[in-house]
C-alpha cells in the first residue's frame, strides 16, 4: 500500500497537466469566437448564419469548404495578405488554434 501512493499521486499531478495543456474543443472554440468577434466580424459572417457586413468577404461558415485546414492554418500564421485586403494579421498558433476549432464548429455544407 506505502508503495502506492507516490505513484497513484504522479497519476494526478500528470492527468492535472494533460487539461492545462490542452483545452477541450468546445472552449477552444469558445475562444475562437472571441477573437473573430473582435478582430473579423466587421466583415465576415462569423455565425451560423447572416450575410457578411463586406459583400466580398466571405461568411466563415463556408471558408473550409475552399480551405485546407492545414493550409489555411499557415497562412493565418504567416499572416494572410495575399487574399486580403485589409490589415495584415499575424497570429500565433494558440489563436490559430481557436479560430479553426471555432470555424469547424459552424462549417455548414455548402
Ligand atoms: C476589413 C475587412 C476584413 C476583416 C476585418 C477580415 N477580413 Fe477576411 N476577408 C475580407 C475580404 C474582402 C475577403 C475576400 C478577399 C478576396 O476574395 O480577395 C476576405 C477573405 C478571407 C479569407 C479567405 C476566404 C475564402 O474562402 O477564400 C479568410 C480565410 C479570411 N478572410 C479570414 C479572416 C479572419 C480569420 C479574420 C479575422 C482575424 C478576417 N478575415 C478579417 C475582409 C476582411
Amino acid at each position: 500500500m506505502k508503495r502506492l501512493v507516490p505513484i497513484v499521486l504522479a497519476a494526478l499531478t500528470l492527468g492535472a497537466c494533460a487539461t492545462e495543456a490542452t483545452p477541450s474543443r468546445a472552449e477552444l472554440a469558445a475562444d475562437g469566437l472571441e477573437i473573430a468577434e473582435a478582430q473579423c466580424a466587421a466583415c465576415h459572417s462569423i455565425g451560423a448564419y447572416g450575410d457578411s457586413p463586406m459583400a466580398q468577404a466571405p461568411p466563415f461558415r463556408s471558408v473550409l469548404s475552399r480551405y485546407r485546414e492545414d493550409v489555411l492554418k499557415e497562412e493565418l500564421i504567416a499572416g494572410i495578405r495575399v487574399t486580403h485586403p485589409m490589415p495584415e494579421f499575424q497570429f500565433n498558433p494558440q489563436s490559430v488554434d481557436a479560430l479553426l476549432a471555432y470555424m469547424n464548429s459552424i462549417q455548414t455544407a455548402e
